[in-house]
């Protein structure tokens, strides 16, 4: 049912996503431990470096709503194969997801769920 939800306001952010270089759209949803949700699209630039992806887009909006603490998101695309994230935004989630948080695949029926700690082991932290 949570994994529904997240999966169809994924499909919803991307219906936004701006993407005229790839013409590959990513939606994606970010639930944070208070319930709120977050979603996000991929947004590309003529500049091909400035194009950020969906997850990303949902992630930092939930972190500038005050929610840093993200316990699942839901990435969709156009493609007719399973989108996983890239190892950018795998970096960002580890920052802000514990390494049991769930990332939730869905391509038509299917649905496929992992563990931030297993897309990213050994993930990089700062400390000194
Ligand atoms: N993209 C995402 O939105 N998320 C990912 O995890 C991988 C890639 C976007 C970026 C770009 O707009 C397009 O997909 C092709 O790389």
């Amino acid at each position: 049912m949570e994994n529904e939800k997240l999966v169809n306001l994924a499909k919803t952010a991307m219906i936004h996503s701006y993407s005229p270089y790839s013409r590959f759209k990513v939606g994606a949803a970010a639930l944070s431990d208070e319930g709120s949700i977050y979603t996000g699209c991929n947004i590309e630039n003529a500049s091909y470096g400035a194009t950020m992806c969906a997850e990303r887009v949902a992630i930092y909006a939930s972190i500038a709503a005050g929610n840093k603490n993200i316990k699942k998101i839901a990435i969709v695309s156009s493609s007719d194969k399973f989108t996983y994230p890239c190892g950018m935004c795998r970096q960002v989630m580890a920052e802000f997801m514990q390494a049991d948080g769930i990332i939730v695949l869905s391509q038509g029926e299917e649905t496929k769920e992992y563990r931030i700690g297993d897309l990213i082991p050994n993930v990089f932290h700062f400390s000194n």
